[in-house]
């Protein structure tokens, strides 16, 4: 389970303003994710979303924009409140301070599709199990994994943590099945990622 000391972390990054993933704007492969889990894991047009640890929130703005209902959480106030000042008219945008290893009854098998970008890695290796075990528990049965990861790093010690091919395929195939995945050019922030992927994986047990 992430520790106090970690959560705490977070919180102070907010704070001090040391926020160097955030990109300002949704990120560059929205679309092209969104795009292919439509076509291949038959993602439907008004979807649910849940993003976990969504930071300002600027790509989950977008997904509700393009009609989707979303509710995003980070368990940063600071991270909540610079997403509400942005996006808190948003609609279909639900924007709440929560703990994503604390999950409400209202949210449990509520959801199509979870979105993530950088919060699988920003987990260190040991909370991956956690953390997906946590978005399984939130997706309707046949659910999509919609996620922008980092394949590789280039700093000593994470976070952000890579995960690449391999290690998703290690924390996810038991419980899910991959429907798409391909190599994105890197955003330019953070710059110490150097390659980005996209990838679809759809919650085994039910073929759409
Ligand atoms: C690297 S940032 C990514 C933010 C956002 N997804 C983005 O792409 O800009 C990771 C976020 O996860 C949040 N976070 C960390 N642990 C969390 C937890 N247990 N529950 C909810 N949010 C968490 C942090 O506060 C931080 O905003």
């Amino acid at each position: 389970m992430q520790s106090p000391e970690e959560k705490s972390l977070w919180q102070k990054r907010w704070q001090k303003g040391q926020t160097g993933w955030d990109q300002g704007g949704a990120h560059p492969a929205l679309l092209q994710l969104i795009q292919h889990a439509k076509r291949e894991a038959a993602l439907p047009e008004a979807a649910r979303f849940f993003s976990a640890g969504c930071g300002a929130a600027h790509s989950e703005a977008v997904l509700a924009e393009w009609g989707h209902e979303v509710r995003a959480i980070d368990l940063s106030e600071e991270a909540i409140a610079a997403a509400k000042q942005m996006y808190g008219k948003v609609a279909g945008l639900e924007l709440v301070k929560s703990d994503l290893f604390e999950i409400e009854d209202r949210e449990l098998a509520a959801y199509d599709a979870i979105y993530d970008r950088a919060m699988l890695c920003a987990l260190p290796a040991e909370l991956r199990p956690d953390y997906i075990e946590a978005m399984k528990k939130r997706l309707k049965k046949g659910g999509l994994f919609c996620g922008i990861l980092f394949r590789l790093v280039d700093v000593e010690k994470g976070p952000p943590f890579a995960v690449d091919e391999a290690e998703a395929y290690r924390v996810l195939h038991r419980d899910f099945v991959l429907c798409y995945a391909a190599a994105i050019p890197a955003a330019p922030v953070p710059a110490v990622v150097r390659e980005e992927w996209i990838c679809v994986w759809r919650l085994r047990g039910v073929e759409p």
